[in-house]
């Protein structure tokens, strides 16, 4: 399904020589390429949401990092550029593991080197992604084939870690779309994911346009839901997974975790091993985003006549809190799937795992 480079969230425009990317906070309305053809624009997709989703996020920077090093490739500027890109965002592992790979394959060359080569290398992590995640799509097929169910399989997932967040495939939709495919009938509940609703405008979409079957809820029913019996598993992605496999995801994985746990119902994870962060030794360490309370009170739509608006939802004057981020416990993870493998969420299995 992924043949064209219609459906990929970056790509290269060989003529301008700049990156374009969807602009995500358009979506579902409206479908706009953009391009990133200076540091500030890179760093605004960023902070944006523009691009979002944890790989997506890291090899953003990577680019960015190359167009850096086209007008100074100094060392200096290429700490400097590293250093502004990895501040855009603090909780997706995936900014820090691409800015490292970057600066690995250019730091020990001669500076007038440094820029093709960046530039090479965030070329080449763009390729791995989609490789990655299409082994993640197999992986997560074999479990969902495994899983004893009726007629058609009802899986749950949360914000969005499809084709949008990563390049291609996705992380918890790859093996969905896999799975459509091979024929499975599967129907996906997709919580809205607020405040940002993720799960609404982007899977959602994603979803319609590839033509499986899918089914918005509110975030608050997905416990409702399961106690029903109407969901088989639950598939999400991750942002950052610590080395004793707790799993950091969008605000509200954790409640699903905890309905999941309590009704018996898989709780799978869909990650690449870019996302793992073994100097993390628990979910304790990973830093969570705090994101402008205005994202909580406010909520942007468009009006019958296709006009975009941004509309206020409380009394003038009301605090809000917005944790972007999450921490579920390895105990309420079913099983991480990833390029290498399904395997338990715990310190043993991701120690076992080739990070070369
Ligand atoms: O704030 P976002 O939209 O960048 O958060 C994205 C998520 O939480 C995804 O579930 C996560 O990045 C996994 S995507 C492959």
């Amino acid at each position: 399904m992924f043949s064209t480079d219609e459906l990929c969230s970056l790509r290269w425009d060989p003529t301008r020589q700049t990156v374009e990317v969807i602009d995500q906070t358009l979506l579902p309305h409206t479908l706009r390429w953009c391009h990133l053809d200076s540091m500030d624009s890179f760093c605004h997709a960023i902070t944006s949401m523009q691009v979002r989703g944890a790989p997506l996020i890291g090899i953003t920077a990577a680019y960015g990092l190359a167009h850096a090093l086209q007008s100074d490739s100094s060392s200096e500027n290429l700490e400097r550029a590293r250093a502004t890109l990895l501040a855009t965002r603090p909780t997706a592992i995936n900014l820090h593991w691409a800015l490292q790979r970057v600066v690995q394959a250019v730091a020990a060359l001669p500076p007038e080197d440094r820029a093709q080569r960046a530039l090479a290398c965030a070329h080449r992590l763009r390729e791995e992604d989609i490789v990655n995640c299409a082994q993640i799509g197999e992986q997560g097929l074999r479990l969902l084939q495994a899983l004893p169910v009726g007629k058609t399989l009802n899986i749950m997932t949360h914000c969005n870690a499809g084709w949008l967040a990563t390049i291609q495939w996705g992380t918890a939709l790859a093996p969905i779309y896999k799975a459509q495919a091979a024929g499975l009938p599967v129907h996906v509940w997709v919580s809205e994911t607020r405040p940002r609703n993720q799960g609404m405008n982007l899977t959602a979409w994603e979803l319609q346009r590839a033509g499986v079957p899918c089914t918005v809820v509110a975030d608050n029913s997905c416990g409702e839901l399961m106690r029903r019996g109407d969901v088989d598993c639950v598939l999400v992605g991750t942002d950052r997974t610590a080395a004793n496999g707790d799993v950091c995801n969008k605000i509200g994985t954790y409640l699903k975790a905890l309905a999941a746990h309590d009704h018996a119902v898989p709780f799978y994870v869909a990650l690449p091993l870019s996302t793992v962060d073994m100097d993390c030794a628990s979910g304790a360490d990973i830093p969570i985003e705090e994101r402008d309370g205005a994202e909580v009170l406010s909520v942007y739509g468009v009006d019958a006549a296709g006009e975009g608006h941004a509309v206020n939802l409380a009394a003038a004057g009301t605090r809000a809190a917005n944790p972007a981020f999450d921490i579920t416990p390895a105990r309420l993870v079913s099983a991480l799937i990833t390029e290498q493998g399904v395997l338990e969420a715990n310190s043993e299995s991701l120690a076992g795992l080739n990070f070369a």
